[in-house]
């Protein structure tokens, strides 16, 4: 998830520009760039770190003056946080300039391509190559809106591409698949955003630009068509938002609008991963396949969220590819003096990649000689960087303290992982992977679905808010979601939460059921595991029977459970693996609802920091 900013019209494009960049800054953080037209030339600055980094450079070798540009933040996928890697990307002319949010999946082909066409592309980006596919067919089309439409229509995957051209001073362009893109109509000027917060300052009259269209701006005239050229219907809207509640989408809190992004989150996570014959392909990974097929152990190290993602991680590892697979609190792994060698993939989980306790971890892993791969969502943080190889989720920046869609990617990445591990060696059949594969990719719409029926989830955490203290249960994977849940509920509401599995209760917990107490249920699915689902049952009728409130979470179908539920959350019918990938959900929107009932900040939580680097 990437800022971009386009302007064209009759004031300094640069300071257009960056304040709009500014406005925009929550998107991405890696590195920042700016491009301007002037003096019938193109003129662009980048640098890596925050903006300032680049306002800085700006302020020593300032831009000529320009009244057409375009600007972008980034939060790096492709390649790492550099100077080079940073937007805009130019052709070797110089006469393009190019920003980019997304991912083109089809970028490795058309590199090589380039380059056998004589093209010197210097940056470890998939966004690079747009800069000189523009380049080619504007010798031949002389028109950048056209040269947009022949250009998009040979990438796969999703993208907002916005591009000038030295030879039309007076014109950004811009086109999106799958990103988002929306037009700012002012008056003798317009503007192109990510999103509506970086020009509201300036105009509230929009367009929201459709799937594959293409928008042609000027000062004075927007238009917009379908990729083959064809004139687009477009939706003009007014914005009521104030700046702060555009920058949270339109939420009131940063977590909202993250819950929100999870189907997005989860499908980027996928985009780019499965080959055209539904094999995996994680070139990325960089970890030899020869390696992969010698460990024997497998150890998930990670912190909170992170480690109930690893949790979870461990059933799908050790059912797909039979290698045993331990998973560590990071904070005590090293101490207990952990068995590790060569044959040891140690797998660090971390959203911020900065987490202290799991980079020492990861640390006394590699000392033992262990080869380290990291799952993380900030591209060149210290654990990759530190790391033998890194699986990046795709989540986008995740700002609120209390995490959700890192959560859901770090779970799908570990999906990834563990298929992969069964790929290379052999204990799963290309069948089969397809197979998961498919289901994988439902998940984006199923958890959508589950975001159009929270509203009494909203009611019940509302009734509760009074409560001191909520219980999670689960079995199997549903106990690590268990975990989450509690987490989620101590950090927002500040109440005591705890999660269980459903099978301790009767060693001890049980005493702690009593009339009326709250008990939230993750339910398995009654299909294929059916014994693990009527134990579960069973544990449901037992604190029932004793007075507790009980507050269900099983599949569409399931009835064996309604005349034990108090409340039933509802959820789609997903293989017993992925269940918590929609199962989470309600959890996350149970707590953040019942934190701001109790009046509490839910962006940042008391005592509590978005990444924890002291140990
Ligand atoms: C989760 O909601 C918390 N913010 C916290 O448990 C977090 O998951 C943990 O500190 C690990 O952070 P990391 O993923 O950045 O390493």
């Amino acid at each position: 998830m990437c800022g971009i900013v386009g302007y064209a019209g009759g004031r300094s494009a640069l300071d257009v520009v960056v304040a709009g960049l500014r406005r925009l800054e929550y998107r991405g953080y890696d590195s920042a760039g700016i491009a301007v037209l002037a003096d019938g030339g193109l003129a662009a600055a980048k640098k890596a770190g925050k903006l300032a980094n680049l306002e800085e450079l700006l302020e020593g070798q300032p831009l000529p003056a320009g009244s057409t540009g375009i600007g972008h933040t980034r939060w790096a996928t492709h390649g790492g946080p550099t100077d080079l890697n940073a937007h805009p990307h130019l052709d070797n002319a110089g006469r393009v300039a190019v920003v980019h949010n997304g991912i083109i999946e089809n970028f490795a082909a058309l590199r090589a391509e380039l380059a056998e066409r004589g093209h010197a592309l210097e940056s470890e980006t998939d966004t690079e190559v747009v800069a000189h596919l523009l380049a080619e067919q504007f010798s031949s089309s002389a028109d950048l809106a056209e040269a947009m439409r022949q250009v998009c229509r040979r990438l796969d995957g999703a993208f907002t591409l916005v591009a000038v051209h030295a030879d039309e001073p007076d014109v950004v362009v811009g086109a999106r698949r799958n990103s988002p893109l929306v037009v700012g109509v002012g008056q003798g000027e317009n503007f192109l955003a990510s999103d509506v917060a970086a020009f509201i300052a300036y105009t509230r009259e929009a367009i929201e630009l459709g799937q594959d269209q293409v928008v042609e701006l000027r000062r004075d005239t927007v238009t917009v068509t379908d990729f083959e050229g064809k004139p687009a219907e477009v939706r003009p809207y007014h914005v009521d938002w104030d700046v702060s509640a555009a920058e949270k989408g339109g939420y009131d809190y940063f977590m909202l609008k993250e819950i929100a992004e999870q189907p997005k989150a989860v499908a980027d996570t996928l985009l780019g991963r499965i080959g055209t014959d539904g094999r995996l392909t994680l070139d990325e990974l960089r970890m030899p396949d020869r390696l992969l097929r010698e460990i024997d152990k497998i150890v998930i190290v990670a912190c909170g969220t992170a480690f109930h993602a690893g949790m979870i991680a461990k059933y799908a590892i050790e059912h797909w590819t039979r290698v045993p697979c331990e998973v560590e609190l990071a904070s005590e792994f090293r101490y207990r003096d952990p068995i590790l060698d060569q044959r040891t993939l140690v797998v660090a989980i971390s959203q911020s990649g900065e987490t202290m306790d799991t980079l020492m971890a990861l640390r006394h892993a590699r000392e033992q000689g262990s080869k380290v791969l990291a799952i993380c969502n900030t591209n060149g943080s210290t654990i990759p960087r530190e790391s033998d190889a890194v699986l990046y989720t795709h989540a986008g920046p995740e700002v609120a303290v209390a995490s959700t869609k890192a959560f859901l990617t770090q779970v799908v990445a570990c999906y990834l992982v563990a298929l992969y591990l069964g790929q290379v060696r052999g204990t799963k059949w290309g069948d089969e992977i397809t197979g998961v594969i498919r289901e994988l990719s439902e998940i984006s719409t199923q958890v959508e679905q589950v975001l159009e029926t929270m509203e009494p989830v909203r009611e019940l955490a509302r009734s509760l808010k009074d409560k001191n203290t909520v219980l999670f249960l689960g079995r199997h994977v549903g106990y690590p979601v268990a975990l989450e849940g509690a987490l989620k509920l101590k950090e927002l509401a500040y109440m005591h939460a705890e999660g269980f599995a459903a099978g301790e209760l009767k060693h001890g917990p049980i005493a702690l059921i009593e009339k009326d107490l709250p008990v939230v249920v993750v339910v398995p699915s009654p299909r294929g595991r059916s014994v693990l689902h009527d134990k579960i049952v069973s544990n449901i009728q037992e604190i029932r029977a004793r007075g507790a409130r009980t507050i269900v979470i099983a599949e569409e179908g399931d009835e064996a459970v309604v005349p034990y539920a108090d409340h039933l959350i509802r959820i789609p019918r997903t293989p017993v693996l992925l269940q918590p990938l929609v199962a989470t959900v309600p959890l996350q929107v149970f707590a953040c609802e019942l934190a701001t009932a109790r009046g509490n900040e839910v962006d940042q939580p008391r005592n509590l920091a978005k990444s924890v680097t002291v140990e």
